[in-house]
């Protein structure tokens, strides 16, 4: 219940195991320049301490994708739970190294989380961007979410998209 696949990828939930794969994709600039710049490796171990806490404590969280041909690491992308201004939400969230990008990759990421979220009762899903990220503004619309309005995080303009209502008796 746990591994997720897409057409061209494999997942598996993330774990002390990634460490040195996450390492080098916060160490990388060009992935970096759109998630708040640059991690230390202390500041991914506590990200990667927190991913882990998140999965004991709700069964799902992010997963590490690799190309199912090679086993290389491609990214890390899932669904977590956030709260925004006090409202509770489920996210939807991925980064690819960037070797990967533009090859629809994230789009057949994010549409087998949304699989995976609807599969488990969670059909409302938000996902946001700064303003100014135009391929994963174009992801988030790939994936049917529509824009609901700008929000600040990290003191930054996002764009904020949601999942639209399921339509009745679907
Ligand atoms: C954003 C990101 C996940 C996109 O991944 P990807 O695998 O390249 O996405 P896809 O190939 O599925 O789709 C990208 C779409 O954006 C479009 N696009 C890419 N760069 C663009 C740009 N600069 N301007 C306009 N459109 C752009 C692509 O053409 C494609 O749309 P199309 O299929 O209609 O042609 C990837 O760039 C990434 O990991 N960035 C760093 C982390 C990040 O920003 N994560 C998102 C934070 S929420």
């Amino acid at each position: 219940m746990t591994a997720l696949r897409s057409d061209r990828l494999v997942a598996e939930p993330i774990d002390i195991g990634h460490l040195r794969e996450l390492c080098r994709m916060h160490r990388d600039e060009t992935v970096m320049a759109t998630l708040g710049g640059l991690r230390s490796d202390d500041e991914t171990a506590q990200f990667l301490a927190s991913s882990i806490a998140h999965w004991r404590s709700h069964d799902f969280g992010l997963w590490v994708w690799r190309d199912k041909a090679t086993g290389a690491f491609v990214g890390r992308a899932g669904i977590r739970r956030i709260t925004l201004g006090d409202r509770p939400e489920i996210e939807l969230a991925y980064a690819l190294m960037s070797e990967y990008w533009s090859r629809g990759l994230a789009t057949e990421i994010g549409q087998a989380l949304l699989d995976r979220a609807r599969s488990m009762g969670l059909n409302d899903v938000v996902a946001f961007t700064l303003t100014t990220n135009t391929a994963s503004r174009r992801v988030m619309e790939k994936l049917g979410m529509r824009y609901e309005r700008d929000i600040s995080h990290f003191e930054l303009p996002h764009a904020l998209y949601r999942t639209p209502p399921s339509e009745p008796g679907g």
